[in-house]
């Protein structure tokens, strides 16, 4: 069971506690997530940017998302999980966002499910609500509608988008969400419609008034060969330059003759080792 729950995550509202999210996409990254002690972890369909190297997110696919939450959920076994319905897999028709919504809840063990949008999916939310489905919205910048927004842009600028923002959060709201996050959207609109619904907003991009944040794995540890800075991410780590200067090292000591040495090979009477690849865990579950 998940220390968070949607119900927690309201208390925490209440309580004035920040709830902390991370994007993670697999095995290992859920992991240490787990083990930082991140609140909760969302599988975005930001995989398709920063893991399958798709420049939008609209290429990735249900089957993408079931199999990375997945994955996550092997490696976050305590963490509450939530997962990014992808472009298209709902706006469809109830049928089918229910059953899409299904798969990454029974196949892809997630906690809960995040769609875009606002008053124009408020149906659909309701529909998985009923069906016992926690749905989290996403307002602001939407990138599964990045062609139609046209790039992306800081939302909420003009007077008559703010309060598009905010009547599309109570929609959310009313129609059952149990969070909203809002995406590069003016801090000053962030702060008026986090005071203004009793669910949680989770902000990236959106200021210190929300009522938590979500940043992707991938920027805060600069985990790219090419990453760029983005003014709402603050970096932790440089896990790119790391890693490069790590296999360099490796592909060099292998080239020049110096790996592997006699303490990395077998004799006819060494033991088996401990592990074969990563954390050497040797049954299958899920
Ligand atoms: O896909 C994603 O990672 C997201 C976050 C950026 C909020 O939706």
């Amino acid at each position: 069971m998940a220390s968070l729950t949607v119900t927690k995550m309201k208390q925490m509202k209440k309580q004035g506690q920040p709830i902390s999210f991370i994007t993670a996409y697999d095995y290992p990254s859920a992991r240490l997530a787990e083990q930082a002690g991140i609140d909760a972890i969302l599988v975005g369909d930001s995989l398709g940017n920063v893991v399958l190297g798709y420049h939008t997110t609209v290429p990735v696919t249900i089957d993408d998302m079931v199999y990375h939450t997945r994955a996550v959920a092997r490696g976050a076994t305590s963490t509450f999980i939530l997962a990014d319905m992808p472009f298209m897999s709902y706006h469809t028709g109830m049928e089918t966002t229910l059953r899409n919504a299904a798969r990454l809840m029974q196949e892809g063990l997630a906690h809960a499910v995040k769609l875009e949008g606002g008053e124009e999916i408020a149906e659909e939310v309701r529909g998985c609500v009923r069906g016992g489905i926690p749905v989290v919205g996403h307002l602001g910048l939407t990138p599964q509608s990045v062609h139609q927004l046209g790039g992306y842009r800081v939302q909420g600028k003009q007077e008559q988008d703010a309060k598009r923002l905010l009547a599309d959060a109570i929609a959310l709201e009313q129609a059952g969400a149990s969070a909203i996050v809002l995406e590069m959207v003016v801090s000053s609109v962030a702060e008026e419609i986090t005071s203004a619904v009793s669910i949680p907003t989770i902000g990236i991009g959106a200021g210190k008034g929300c009522d938590g944040q979500v940043l992707v794995y991938h920027d805060i540890l600069q985990y790219d060969a090419d990453y760029k800075k983005k003014k709402f991410v603050q970096t932790y780590a440089d896990i790119g330059t790391t890693i490069r200067e790590a296999i360099g090292r490796y592909a060099s000591d292998v080239k020049s003759g110096s790996f592997p040495t006699e303490e990395h090979s077998f004799a006819g009477d060494s033991p088996a080792p401990a592990a074969v690849y990563g954390s050497g865990k040797e049954q299958d579950k899920g």
